[in-house]
């Protein structure tokens, strides 16, 4: 079908291109359940605001440090925000502290293990982030809606409507919900990403390397638009 053949060319582009990251890395090799999805919970905290190249570090320092939930939750708010220093956004430190003492204290060590517990249960977790884990530690089927995705579904889509305005934004959480590959739904929603990032950009995307190029409808338009002006000469 249709949107087995965007699945599997997206997928495809990503296991070809995709960057090697510590916590990639991590959750695909690390077998103990509440790790991993610690590891994704810090990852996706630290990138909710920052490029991924910063990211990177703070990361590798924070998780040799607090290779655990439990060990994080005994740790100092001066501790946390010293690693946290140059991050910016200190409250997304302070949240993660704050929700490992939450997860050791009242959820018995036990990392939530839905993207609906997680949403509930931890703090400074929206429905982007707990998609995200859900999806990527836990092979939770739920799609996920940042502003890089937002961009590639208003385009395969051609939506020209205001795509901040309340109800587009929630036609395009059933979009992802329904596109997102209930076989590999992490690599589905950081493919989804990656492609908004590094080739479906905001000025001059570059739609000759595109793997869903066939299923763009915006892309279409362009193509007959083309036509018509080429015929016209
Ligand atoms: N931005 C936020 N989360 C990301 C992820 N898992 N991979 C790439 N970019 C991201």
């Amino acid at each position: 079908e249709d949107i087995g053949s965007f699945r599997s060319q997206l997928l495809r582009w990503y296991e070809q291109t995709k960057r090697e990251l510590p916590w990639r890395t991590l959750a695909m090799t690390e077998q103990d359940i509440d790790v991993r999805t610690y590891a994704v919970w810090v990852s996706e905290i630290m990138l909710q605001q920052t490029q991924v190249a910063t990211v990177i570090d703070y990361y590798n320092r924070w998780m040799k440090k607090w290779p655990t939930v439990e060990k994080l939750s005994e740790a100092t708010l001066e501790e946390v925000n010293q690693i946290w220093a140059g991050l910016g956004y200190y409250s997304r430190g302070r949240r993660l502290h704050e929700g490992s003492q939450k997860v050791v204290s009242e959820l018995g060590g036990e990392m939530p293990r839905t993207t609906e517990k997680l949403l509930k249960q931890l703090p400074g977790v929206g429905r982007y982030t707990a998609g995200a884990i859900g999806s990527i530690a836990l092979g939770q089927v739920t799609g996920v809606v940042d502003g890089n995705v937002i961009r590639v579904l208003c385009r395969v889509r051609a939506i020209g409507a205001d795509s901040t305005s309340p109800a587009v934004t929630e036609a395009l959480w059933k979009m992802a919900d329904t596109l997102v590959d209930p076989q590999r739904p992490g690599d589905f929603n950081q493919a989804m990403m990656e492609l908004g990032a590094r080739v479906c950009t905001p000025k001059s995307p570059l739609c000759n390397t595109c793997p869903v190029q066939s299923h763009c409808h915006a892309f279409k338009k362009v193509l007959v638009k083309q036509e018509k002006e080429s015929r016209r000469l």
